[in-house]
């Protein structure tokens, strides 16, 4: 399974980078505007840190135009993947960039039919957006579970990334699908590695060693 996170924030991708965790970092253009640098400094600078690919996303609305983005992202470096949306314009753009050899996958994904048509397009992966059919009163998780299933009955090699994870449980429900990657922010991300409980339990360890000291002398 790949885990990869959803932020430009390199302070975050180098402490979940320091758990030896992370398989790689996905943007957004709602990401990049917040963090204000370029979409082109954002990628570069991820790139530079993290030892996978990095998801960057097309902007352009037309065909020509998410092609132009997605040959320059490549150019920025060799582990981009690039992301392009679920339109009719972009699973266009999908095939001229896959038949020139350009790994790019399908996004904004809120039904089982586009993420079959991705895989059939031979998308690199395809990123339902989980929190987001919920959110709009869908069975998102539901959804994963079927595009699962269908990938798995046709061999599909496309990478099922589930994204626009919401919370350390809707993520746990897509690792129990057997998807082959998530994208976490990294507030859920953090979440997954310690808890309350955890930290008050270890406390009341060292409380009950009190002074006596190192436990290796
Ligand atoms: O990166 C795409 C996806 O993760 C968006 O998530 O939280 O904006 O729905 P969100």
């Amino acid at each position: 399974m790949n885990l990869y996170v959803d932020t430009a924030d390199v302070e975050s991708i180098e402490r979940f980078t320091r758990y030896g965790i992370l398989d790689g970092v996905t943007t957004n253009p709602s990401i990049v505007a917040d963090d204000g640098r370029s979409y082109r400094e954002v990628v570069t600078s991820v790139d530079a840190v993290v030892d996978g690919p990095v998801f960057a996303q097309v902007l352009a609305a037309d065909v020509d135009g998410m092609v132009q983005e997605g040959r320059a992202y490549q150019e920025w470096g060799e582990r981009v993947i690039v992301k392009i949306p679920a339109t009719a314009a972009g699973f266009e753009a999908l095939h001229r960039l896959r038949a020139a050899g350009i790994p790019a996958g399908i996004t904004v994904v809120f039904t089982v039919e586009q993420a079959v048509i991705a895989a059939k397009a031979d998308a690199t992966f395809v990123a339902p957006y989980v929190g987001r059919m919920t959110d709009a009163g869908e069975d998102g998780v539901g959804a994963i579970e079927r595009v699962q299933s269908i990938y798995d009955a046709y061999g599909f090699d496309t990478e099922l990334l589930a994204a626009s994870i919401r919370n350390p449980r809707q993520a746990t429900e897509c690792y129990a699908a057997g998807v082959d990657a998530v994208t976490l922010a990294p507030d859920v991300l953090a979440a997954h590695v310690s808890s309350a409980e955890t930290e008050e339990s270890t406390a009341g360890f060292q409380a009950a060693w009190g002074d006596r000291g190192s436990p290796i002398e």
